[in-house]
């Protein structure tokens, strides 16, 4: 079997990290991408001690300017090419949005949305050139429904899973595979990085999927070919469902409500 070469940004925590260590299962090269220098190295020391794989680290802050180009230039010069790109890293911030600082609204755009665009790009073309790739952009449910109190997040996920569906629908005849993953409330530290409350994150806690389960879910859906996958189970469907059955109003009062810090 040939080794596909996995490159995994956002892979120090939560989701990326999840897909690090069942990734690193199936004997393959992967490449760590994240800002925390130590939990990287930690992670590739304990998967290239339990498994056969080759786990290699580029600590990069991806809101840095050129960050997309220097993490595709690394691989370059290593002669690699990336057959799986998830593009993981993400952040939301939780509140008012006059309230919120602006700087961390841009920043969280550069992040989840121009990196990810700037990383497709980049990694698309080779793919095409040897017909055969997968990317995997991870998405959110919240790219499905407009959220009050996460308004830049929730409008970041919904430019993710547009634009992972239309690359899904131009390259399913040329062997590259598109999925935008749609996560619902899974274990992480994201809940923490947003500054959620903790009343919130208690509310949620027996609730929440765990990242194993997404990454499962969203390799069987690569394997499958799908666009999208929505994981955590029913809820999650009926909620992106939601805006077929509802007025957006309604459904906009009542996320409102739920969202709201009073
Ligand atoms: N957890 C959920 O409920 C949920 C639901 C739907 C979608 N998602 C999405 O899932 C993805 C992964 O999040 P998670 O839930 O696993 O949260 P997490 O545990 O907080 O992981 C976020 C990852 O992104 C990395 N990251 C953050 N800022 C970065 C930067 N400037 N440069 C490089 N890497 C950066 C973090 O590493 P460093 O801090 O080391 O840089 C970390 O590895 C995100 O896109 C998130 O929006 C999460």
């Amino acid at each position: 079997m040939v080794t596909k070469t996995v490159l995994i940004t956002g892979a120090s925590s939560g989701i990326g990290q999840a897909f690090a260590e069942e990734l690193a299962t199936r004997d393959t090269h992967l490449i760590l991408v994240a800002r925390s220098q130590d939990k990287l190295y930690r992670l590739a020391k304990q998967l290239q001690e339990k498994t056969s794989s080759d786990v290699e680290v580029i600590v990069q802050d991806l809101t840095e300017s050129q960050a997309g180009q220097k993490v595709y230039d690394w691989v370059e010069d290593k002669g690699l090419a990336v057959d799986l790109l998830i593009n993981n890293a993400g952040f939301g911030d939780y509140g008012p949005f006059a309230e919120r600082d602006l700087s961390r609204q841009l920043e969280m755009i550069q992040l989840n949305v121009t990196v990810l665009v700037e990383l497709t790009h980049l990694f698309l073309s080779p793919m095409q050139q040897r017909g055969e790739g997968s990317i995997i952009n991870v998405a959110s449910i919240a790219g499905f429904q407009a959220l009050p109190y996460l308004s830049t997040y929730a409008a970041t996920k919904a430019f993710v899973l547009s634009f992972t569906e239309a690359l899904w629908a131009e390259n399913k005849d040329k062997g590259i595979n598109f999925l935008a993953l749609c996560p619902g409330p899974t274990e992480s530290n994201f809940f923490e990085a947003a500054q959620f409350p903790q009343s919130f994150e208690n509310k949620n806690n027996g609730s929440l999927t765990s990242a194993e389960t997404v990454v499962k879910d969203a390799l069987n859906a690569l394997d499958n070919c799908k666009s999208n996958v929505v994981t955590g189970g029913m809820t999650n469907n009926l909620i992106v469902n939601a805006s077929r059955f509802f007025p957006r109003e309604f459904l906009l009062s009542a996320v409102e409500k739920q969202f709201s810090p009073k």
